[in-house]
């Protein structure tokens, strides 16, 4: 059973130059072969993180889309490198009447605050290695003309009409309300105050004649769309919510405001008494950024993945499709939506004073080392609790100690003085378990640790296909433990080479070691590119070896050529992360326990 499975995983049977990864998802890896894989089936991808508000500095809510956007598109790009670069596009969102609002309580003009913020996001996202292609401004020239374009279509197609609104208006989540969604709540003052049911933020009453989308027309295609792509939102219980609201009512939205109410936003064109609806203005983002209306923009759409928060998930699955469907496009290929951080138990908030500044952690855990905590923490389905400490104990015993230790173990000039990729020697691990012989070492839990490792790759790219990055990073972070196990119980430090017993198996065991630490470095790419980068430089991998394609995890095990085999390792460039507890580290050094 262990036998058919190493091999299995291992990919004996097959050619030498196809990837280790067996069973269904593994086609996709191969340039050529039919492709299984949903995200393999567009040639283009397009990655994109809402484009966030500029009332306020960004937090690491904020980053968290940016990175986990960030890492789908690196991993596609590890992947499919033969489908062209994937795109990711990040951005703010400026107009509306929250911005105005702000502005006016900064005592700013609303493009001062503007330029102010955006240049924190995008810093803050450049500081954190996040591989935009682009970055997309709605106060640009080029985001106004994709919108008013977008609006003439709708308008062309006959779903805009004039009309009476009256109702609730959110400025803080920019939306409409109906009466069941509002509660009051005593304000400042002890008085009570409408407020949002779900958001809690004050709502004021509003009467306006407004451009309505006629909203309604697009219940049944919405929900054919979603039945016929179970896929299109992921992970599952976000899509079933959807077609939960789909089961009511669907009524129009209106979708401009009174100019001399809002006049920060993009005028209706034809009609300056009106601004376009902050929404309709921001969702059309994902156009501009692929030159919407110009018809290159059809070859990016819709290949576009959208990675959001949970709190803008009706904007994102109900009413961008049915834009989308009103001006004659596809709805977007996949929407993956992730839940909240939350810090020390508490909603994140302004006025609670609990903001984490993301810029801060950064210096603090360093930027690979934040960028896997958040990621390897955050579980999409469900919010997440922040705290310093959560950060330290997780960095310090996955990326300091399991993962840090074993490349120190292993690549050392004591255990490994000529400075080589050792060779790896079947008869001390023969393809197959349970031989018995004089030369042979290797036992029943090191072909487990083979059959895990190789069976990793495929096990990551199903995760990241599920937006289960943390699981992805979980199992790596098992076999590294599971590899730290196989050192240990080797013991290479108590072989010698001198001895012609010792000295293949020490070189196997190294050998198998650092066949592991590849793979990990490989997979980490997508998490912590700088990390991945120090560690695949120290065991001497090329640029060009560092693909998923490339992977074929210990080939000797299955017959096949190694080229890493003799070749010299890369220099030693200091650890490969440093503990974030050295008080802690000191202490236990001075007293010994
Ligand atoms: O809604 N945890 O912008 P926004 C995790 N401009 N993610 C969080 C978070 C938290 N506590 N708080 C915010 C808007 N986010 C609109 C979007 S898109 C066309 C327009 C992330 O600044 C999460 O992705 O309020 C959430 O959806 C987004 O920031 C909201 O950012
Ligand atoms: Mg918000």
């Amino acid at each position: 059973m262990l036998q058919t499975s190493v091999l299995r995983a291992l990919g004996r049977q097959g050619s030498p130059r196809l990837p280790l990864l067996g069973g269904r998802g593994a086609r996709c890896f191969v340039s050529g072969a039919p492709s299984v894989c949903e995200d393999a089936a567009h040639a283009r991808a397009y990655f994109t993180t809402p484009i966030f508000y500029v009332n306020a500095a960004p937090h690491i809510g904020h980053l968290y889309s940016a990175l986990l956007a960030d890492a789908l598109c690196r991993f596609r790009g590890l992947r499919a490198p033969g489908a062209g670069a994937p795109r990711l596009s990040t951005g703010t969102d400026e107009h509306g009447l929250k911005i105005q609002q702000a502005a006016a309580a900064a005592g700013l003009a609303p493009h001062a605050l503007c330029d102010r913020v955006s240049a924190q996001f995008r810093r803050l996202f450049q500081d954190a290695g996040v591989a935009a292609t682009d970055f997309v401004r709605t106060t640009e020239e080029r985001h106004r003309a994709a919108v008013q374009h977008f609006w003439g279509v709708l308008a062309a197609r006959g779903l805009l009409y004039k009309g009476l609104y009256e109702g609730w208006y959110c400025a803080s989540d920019e939306c409409f309300l109906p009466d069941a969604k509002v509660t009051r709540q005593p304000g400042p003052a002890g008085e009570l105050c409408p407020v949002s049911l779900e958001s809690g933020h004050p709502v004021s009453w509003t009467k306006e004649e407004n451009y309505i989308f006629r909203l309604s027309q697009f219940r049944e295609p919405l929900r054919r769309w979603l039945r016929s792509s179970p896929r299109a939102i992921v992970p599952e219980p976000f899509h079933h919510a959807v077609l939960q609201w789909l089961e009511e009512e669907l009524p129009d939205l209106s979708v401009s405001r009174r100019s001399s109410h809002l006049h920060w936003g993009i005028p209706v064109p034809g009609d300056d008494s009106q601004t376009i609806y902050v929404w309709v203005d921001a969702l059309v983002n994902y156009l501009t950024v692929i030159g919407y209306p110009k018809a290159e923009f059809r070859s990016w759409w819709p290949a576009a993945s959208h990675i959001i928060g949970k709190d803008i998930l009706k904007f994102h699955a109900i009413y961008w499709p049915a834009l989308l469907l009103g001006a004659g496009l596809s709805p977007p290929h996949r929407i993956y939506v992730h839940s909240h951080w939350t810090v020390c138990g508490q909603k994140m908030s302004k006025s609670l004073g609990n903001v984490v500044d993301p810029t801060a952690c950064l210096d603090r855990y360093t930027v690979d080392g934040f960028r896997y905590f958040l990621l390897r923490q955050g579980v999409p389905n469900w919010d997440c609790d922040y705290y310093d400490e959560k950060v330290v104990k997780l960095l310090d015993s996955e990326l300091a100690d399991a993962l840090g230790g074993l490349l120190n173990r292993c690549t050392a000039s004591r255990i490994n003085p000529s400075g080589t990729y050792p060779a790896f020697c079947t008869a001390c691990f023969p393809s197959e378990p349970g031989l018995q012989g004089p030369s042979v070492r290797a036992q029943a839990e090191d072909y487990a640790l083979v059959s895990a490792v190789a069976a990793l790759p495929k096990q990551v790219a199903e995760n990241y296909d599920n937006f289960q990055i943390y699981k992805a990073l979980e199992a790596v972070s098992s076999c590294v433990r599971q590899t730290n196990g196989f050192v240990q119980r080797h013991a290479p430090w108590k072989l010698s080479w001198e001895s012609p017993v010792d000295a293949p198996w020490l070189g196997t065991v190294l050998h198998v070691a650092l066949e592991c630490l590849r793979v990990f470095g490989t997979l980490l790419q997508p998490v912590t590119p700088n990390l991945a980068d120090k560690l695949l430089s120290r065991l001497g991998i090329s640029a060009a070896e560092r693909g998923l394609g490339e992977l074929h995890f210990l080939p000797r095990f299955c017959g096949h050529q190694c080229p890493f085999e003799g070749r010299r390792l890369g220099p030693d460039t200091g650890l490969l992360f440093p503990r974030l507890d050295q008080s802690r580290a000191r202490m236990v050094k001075a007293h010994g326990t």
